[in-house]
């Protein structure tokens, strides 16, 4: 059977365990599958993308909601034409650390940026192609500001009703494309909640994906 390759997504409000369950998932499919993985993430990646995250972590000065969805949206087209895309071609799956709906919660939902237009900006960052699946650690705003702790980037600096605003957001994305984005109790045991992530993915590559 030859299969393309695929692309997931991984999501959630700061401090919900995203990153731990995507090195899960990775190892899982690396020790039990035989799948090659990539792993990457928004902001960053690699080369200039890890440049622009660190402007939009690190910069201390004020920043406007349009300037900082602009360079999430710019790292955004470096990740997918340098990173995602060859690697899907390759047939390999592609675990991604935020991607655009990250943008539709931060920047839209959590800093009242249009969300309209960011849907476009998105597609034309990503040239249209979708996640072929996404999954949102759903938790409160208070056990992931405590899993965060003390030292805080820019973002993380952002506030409780501003994570509140994120996390309503999220959850209307999962509400709006139920096919695509899945969400997840982040409240769980780790290994709970890699069971839950490895049956999406069975769901998924046992549907025989093709994301090209
Ligand atoms: P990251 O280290 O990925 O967050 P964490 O590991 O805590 O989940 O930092 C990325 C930050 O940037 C995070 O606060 C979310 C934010 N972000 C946006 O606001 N918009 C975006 O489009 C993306 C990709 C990230």
């Amino acid at each position: 059977m030859s299969k393309k390759g695929c692309f997931i997504t991984f999501e959630g409000i700061d401090g919900c365990g995203k990153t731990t369950q995507m090195e899960l998932l990775q190892k899982y499919l690396e020790n039990h599958k035989g799948l090659t993985v990539l792993k990457t993430r928004e902001p960053g990646g690699k080369g200039l993308g890890e440049e622009v995250r660190k402007l939009l972590l690190n910069y201390d000065g004020e920043v406007s909601p349009k300037c900082e969805s602009f360079l999430f949206l710019a790292d955004r087209a470096q990740n997918i034409d340098i990173i995602v895309n060859p690697a899907i071609e390759r047939g390999e799956v592609v675990l991604c650390d935020r991607h655009t709906d990250s943008t539709i919660a931060y920047q839209g939902f959590g800093r009242g940026v249009n969300i309209e237009e960011l849907k476009k900006l998105n597609d034309l960052a990503t040239g249209g192609k979708k996640p072929d699946l996404t999954i949102v650690f759903d938790i409160d705003v208070e056990t992931s500001m405590k899993r965060v702790g003390k030292a805080r980037d820019r973002m993380e600096e952002s506030g409780e009703k501003f994570f509140e605003a994120v996390r309503l957001g999220y959850l209307e994305i999962a509400n709006s494309e139920p096919e695509r984005v899945k969400v997840i109790d982040a409240t769980q045991t780790i290994e709970e909640i890699h069971e839950q992530v490895v049956s999406l993915f069975e769901g998924l590559w046992g549907a025989d994906v093709v994301c090209l």
